[in-house]
């Protein structure tokens, strides 16, 4: 079974380390999600103290999925746009499931519970960019996404390869 969770001011700073130990899994598995290799630990500490401060300020929306036993397995981020004319529209972002557990169907849970989130917050115009040709691509597409797209050669995967990025937007009706 798979909890899902929206952390808080109160409780986000004690999942940290298991954020970082994910998005750590996540590089080494080759994702293309912001770092490359050889990362430095330090980047991705202080990368998730952003994303609680953010947390704590509301400026994200920051998603967990846990097992029955407490570990963390998968995270997603919503990050709200936050100009006046764009009150409608947000930003998913690092979408992650432990490497172990992935095709597992805990990806499309990930953003079953980011739809309702973002709806339940009139957010109605999601948008999110991925690796261009990659599982990323599938689950998106999976789950009612539209690509608007292509970016060749937009940023480097953790191996040092340059990749396109595939631009995606989702109305929520
Ligand atoms: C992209 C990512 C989040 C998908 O997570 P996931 O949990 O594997 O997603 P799902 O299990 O819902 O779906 C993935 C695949 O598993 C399949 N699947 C789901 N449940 C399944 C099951 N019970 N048995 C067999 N296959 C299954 C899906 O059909 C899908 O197949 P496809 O890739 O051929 O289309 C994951 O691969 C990941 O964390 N990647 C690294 C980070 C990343 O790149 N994130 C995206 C950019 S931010």
């Amino acid at each position: 079974m798979i909890l899902f969770e929206w952390l808080t001011a109160e409780n986000v700073d004690a999942a940290l380390p298991d954020l970082a130990a994910l998005l750590i899994d996540a590089v080494e598995s080759g994702a293309s999600i912001g770092y490359m290799m050889p990362y430095d630990p330090a980047d991705i500490d202080a990368y998730w103290h952003s994303v609680a401060a953010a947390v704590k300020s509301g400026n994200k929306w920051l998603l967990v999925a846990r097992l029955g036993n407490g570990s963390l397995v998968g995270t997603a981020q919503i990050e709200p746009a936050g100009k006046a004319n764009g009150r409608h529209r947000a930003e998913v972002q690092k979408v992650i499931v432990t490497s172990r557990l992935r095709k597992h169907g805990i990806g499309t849970k990930l953003m079953t519970e980011v739809d309702v989130y973002a709806r339940a917050k009139q957010r109605t115009l999601l948008l999110l960019d991925t690796r261009a040709n990659d599982a990323g691509e599938r689950l998106y597409t999976a789950c009612g996404w539209t690509c608007f797209g292509v970016v060749p050669a937009y940023a480097f995967s953790p191996d040092g390869s340059i990749e396109g990025t595939a631009f995606y937007y989702k109305h929520l009706m």
